[in-house]
């Protein structure tokens, strides 16, 4: 199948969890970029099962038409067609179209389509206007609309219809349905622990694989890792933390009907032994103590520094509870001062003397007026 993937906000991060798990369904080419924000690969599985397994992905759409014409007349017949293909003689159809790229030519006519339409399927046609981006997830969780793009790419016209779109219900029933949820320690968004997760994962069978994350918090990371049917495994030094995750984990698995966590425990992660988890892992996925939320400019060096001191400790101790070859998918904070960003750069130039190969990253996560920014990364433990 050949699909167009409309990337969420972050978009590198976006790009690089669909290419590995386009890799984890045998796709042979990575995704190639159609417009700013939409890429194209053709992958053997469902639009709902890709959907269901990305975080970074809000919309996914089937190509059905490639056209060498650029002539509106003929998309437009192109369009009524692929739409009467979705439709039923005498029952109502909702269709909405979105163009792109394709400059100031004149657009295709969706009063024209509707009739065309109403007079092929004998039925009540109704059009939904939308921004010219196209509409939001949202919108096309709530309502059955049939959304068709038609987008310009180079010497061809796409014509494609969304298939999947991100289950804004599900994804923020995890945000904020959960019942310990501690906002001053910083949760990650559940979207992008599940980026880090397929990162960590990459091409292999999520069923095959374990994932410790040793600074749990509430929980995000065990939630999204459980969901792709990896085995988990979560500590942290704070008991109220391990308390409330177990607390979010037996409320997650009646909630989205899935295997109850492995274990957890009360661990400092600068000194977790092999023994406290029992066995290697496959992945460490994890965002660790991230220092104070606003440090002033004073206060940065010592900060910057206790943390660099933190991380060091915590890979140290990552390399024997990891099999050879495991990975790390981690967050790594930075720190915005006016214009420039402070990174923790002599942990990072260290952590190949470490044992650690860097293989993704740094992808930059990061909201307006904050000076924590979160950095991700992907390590795989060398040999
Ligand atoms: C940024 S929060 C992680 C939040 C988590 N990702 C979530 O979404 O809920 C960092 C966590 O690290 C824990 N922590 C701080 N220092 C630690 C240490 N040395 N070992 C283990 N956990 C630690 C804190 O208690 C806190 O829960």
């Amino acid at each position: 199948m050949n699909y167009l993937f409309f990337l969420g906000r972050v978009r590198d991060i976006s790009l690089a969890e669909l290419d590995v798990v386009l890799r984890r369904f045998h796709a042979t080419q990575p995704p190639e970029e159609v417009i700013p924000g939409i890429v194209r690969a053709d992958v053997d599985a469902s639009a709902d099962e890709l959907m269901s397994i990305l975080g970074g992905t809000i919309k996914i759409a089937e190509v059905l038409e490639i056209s060498a014409s650029t002539i509106t007349a003929d998309l437009q017949e192109r369009v009524v067609e692929v739409l009467a293909g979705f439709g039923t003689q005498g029952e109502k159809l909702v269709f909405s179209l979105a163009e792109l790229g394709r400059g100031s030519s004149d657009h295709i006519g969706a009063d024209e389509v509707k009739d065309a339409l109403r007079e092929k399927l004998q039925a009540n046609i109704r059009y939904i206007e939308s921004p010219q981006e196209g509409l939001g997830a949202a919108q096309l969780t709530h309502h059955k609309i049939h959304e068709i793009y038609v987008i310009q790419q180079g010497e061809v016209t796409l014509i494609a219809k969304i298939m999947a779109a991100q289950d804004i219900d599900a994804w923020g029933k995890r945000d904020f349905g959960k019942p310990y949820r501690d906002p001053k320690k910083g949760m990650l968004p559940p979207k992008l622990a599940r980026m880090m997760v397929n990162l960590a994962v990459q091409d292999s069978d999520p069923a095959k694989m374990t994932i410790f994350d040793p600074f749990c918090g509430s929980g995000t990371v065990l939630m999204e890792a459980l969901l792709m049917g990896c085995a988990v495994i979560g500590s942290d030094i704070d008991k109220d933390a391990v308390h409330g995750t177990g607390a979010n984990l037996a409320w997650f698995s009646k909630a989205f009907n899935t295997a109850p966590a492995d274990a957890l425990g009360v661990q400092d992660a600068t000194n977790i032994m092999l023994a406290d988890i029992k066995k290697q892992v496959d992945c460490i996925v994890t965002e660790p103590f991230l220092g104070r939320p606003n440090p002033t400019l004073a206060q940065l060096p010592n900060v910057m520094k206790g943390l660099e001191k933190m991380y060091l400790g915590v890979f140290k101790s990552f390399r024997s509870l990891l099999k050879p070859g495991g990975r790390i998918s981690v967050v790594i904070p930075a720190f915005a001062v006016g214009e420039s960003v402070k990174t923790l750069n002599s942990l990072i130039d260290r952590l190949e003397t470490l044992g650690y190969t860097r293989e993704k990253g740094p992808f930059t996560y990061t909201r307006p007026q904050t000076t924590v920014q979160r950095q991700i990364f992907v390590y795989r433990v060398k040999g």
